[in-house]
């Protein structure tokens, strides 16, 4: 697990929740037009166990109806249960691309929508969804919190939100690497320097369950009933 520790002067000793370069729609945007292209082959390949590890856990939730956030190319489409029916949501177009011809060449026929729609404020009613799950997305949007609000109200009570993601470490070299990398999160497109609790609130870290993933568990499985 991931925390900002104060020292017994009250000061911060890890990643700030706030990261040092903001990410902003256009950002976004552009950066994952650059990526769209490569990144199957790329991050994609680097986040596949991670990813894999929390499509099963979706899968072993009961209820139909999931909302994928951040979709992306739609890697973790072909991942789904047959049984689950899956709308994916991206800011990005060229993202979005790939996906809907992941879809159409594998005949992903539990695959109901992909989306253009910014995962901070969906058209979705309350309740739409049994499950959401956002994968590499919450140290990518520009307001994490938002997404997770966002989150909580399409998904009926007694659903579950699940995130697979990239948090900051407290210390250490790992810590400093994050950190000196953080100026390039505009053109990463995702944040290193993302601490955890710049999505989930104390009350939020209380009751979630957060599991390490591979690659040396530079990932984290994040699972929140609602
Ligand atoms: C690192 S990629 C992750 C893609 C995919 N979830 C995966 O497992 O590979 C982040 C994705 O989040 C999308 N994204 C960023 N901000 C978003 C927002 N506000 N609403 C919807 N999608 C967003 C980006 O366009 C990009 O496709």
């Amino acid at each position: 697990m991931n925390h900002i520790l104060d020292d017994t002067h009250g000061r911060r000793t890890g990643p700030g929740v706030t990261p040092l370069a903001a990410l902003d729609t256009a950002s976004i945007l552009e950066a994952y037009r650059r990526w769209a292209g490569i990144y199957d082959s790329s991050f994609g390949s680097v986040s596949a166990v991670a990813r894999r590890r929390a499509v099963r856990a979706v899968n072993q939730l009961p209820g139909i109806d999931v909302l994928e956030v951040g979709v992306g190319t739609g890697l973790a489409l072909p991942s789904y249960d047959q049984d689950k029916r899956i709308t994916g949501i991206d800011l990005s177009v060229d993202m979005l691309q790939q996906a809907r011809r992941k879809v159409a060449e594998k005949g992903l026929h539990r695959v109901e929508a992909l989306l253009e729609m910014d995962a901070e404020a969906t058209d979705f009613p309350d309740n739409s969804f049994d499950t959401a799950v956002a994968m590499f997305v919450a140290s990518v949007v520009p307001h994490p919190r938002l997404l997770l609000a966002e989150m909580r109200r399409v998904v009926r009570p007694g659903g579950t939100i699940l995130f697979v993601n990239h948090f900051a470490a407290r210390r250490g070299p790992r810590w400093w690497v994050e950190r000196a990398m953080a100026p390039a999160s505009r053109a990463l497109g995702w944040h290193p320097d993302f601490a955890v609790e710049a999505l989930f609130a104390p009350e939020d870290l209380a009751s979630v369950t957060l599991t390490a993933m591979p690659p040396l568990g530079i990932f984290t499985l994040a699972h929140l009933a609602n």
